[in-house]
């Protein structure tokens, strides 16, 4: 038994895994689908990534707040690349097929596909009139789109021995009485994702979820006093940031 951790502990790789690990963040040459991109998360993770030199496709719904984020994008590329812009509704089959369709007619490839795009409802009691209206109009976003997403991607994923992310919730692991639609949804794509893992893994396809906490995605807090007494919740007193899970996604890669 001693002999058995002391081996595990002494482990250690050739400095080259060392490199190649550096070296990871370097998205150089390669192209990064980001949904829902328009805001909060998703326009951090495609900022990060245009950062670190990939050409990036953003899309959202609203062309307006997608152009300005592009903007930031190409600023921040050391390419000045600009990403490519693709307003879409993901609930829509043929919307989500262009632009899976579009990134590979420009770019020539997908490398990684971030699932962000997700809508969450306000606090939801079982009791609630619009019950299932909202259940419907969230499954079909933050669970059907992200299945879809990912079947239609899967092909050029296997090409290029890609990666899928989703970006889900902690709300898809601990209950909070909040949380009647988007708890159990999120704990789908948890599944969905680890089962994807199982399928994709083995032809080198590597699929992971990031479950951010409490993150701050509008500037304005709304409503202030639930985000205050959530902001007391965490260890270190403050909302994670989109670039916290950006950077926290990017981290798992190695
Ligand atoms: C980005 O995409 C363009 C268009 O396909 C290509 O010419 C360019 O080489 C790519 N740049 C990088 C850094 O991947
Ligand atoms: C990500 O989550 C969705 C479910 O929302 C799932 O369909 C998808 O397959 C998961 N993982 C991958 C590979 O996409
Ligand atoms: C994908 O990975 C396999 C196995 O490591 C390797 O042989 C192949 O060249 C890789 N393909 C690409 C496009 O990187």
């Amino acid at each position: 038994m001693v002999s058995l951790l002391s081996a595990i502990v002494t482990a250690d790789h050739p400095v080259d895994d060392y490199r190649l690990v550096a070296k990871s963040r370097d998205f150089t040459g390669k192209v990064v689908l980001v949904t829902g991109s328009s805001s909060g998360i998703g326009a951090g993770i495609a900022k990060l990534f245009a950062l670190m030199g990939a050409n990036v496709t953003v899309t959202a719904r609203t062309t307006d707040k997608l152009r300005s984020v592009a903007r930031e994008c190409k600023k921040l590329s050391p390419y000045r690349l600009k990403p490519l812009e693709v307003t879409a509704d993901l609930t829509k089959s043929s919307d989500l097929k262009r632009v899976i369709d579009e990134t590979v007619k420009t770019y020539g490839k997908l490398d990684v596909l971030v699932n962000n795009a997700g809508i969450r409802t306000t606090p939801t009691q079982i009791t609630h009139s619009n019950l299932m209206a909202d259940w419907d109009r969230l499954y079909a976003l933050d669970l059907r789109a992200v299945l879809e997403m990912t079947h239609e991607a899967a092909p050029h994923l296997l090409k290029t021995n890609g990666t899928v992310i989703n970006i889900s919730a902690m709300g898809g692991i601990a209950p909070a009485t909040f949380n009647l639609i988007y708890g159990p949804l999120k704990s789908a794509v948890n599944m969905l994702t680890r089962v994807l893992a199982l399928q994709l893994g083995p032809m080198g396809v590597r699929v992971n979820t990031v479950n951010p906490g409490a993150t701050q995605v509008t500037e304005k807090l709304d409503p202030p006093v639930i985000w205050e007494k959530t902001r007391s919740f965490v260890p270190m007193k403050r909302l994670g940031q989109p670039l916290d899970v950006g950077f926290r996604h990017h981290k798992n890669r190695s």
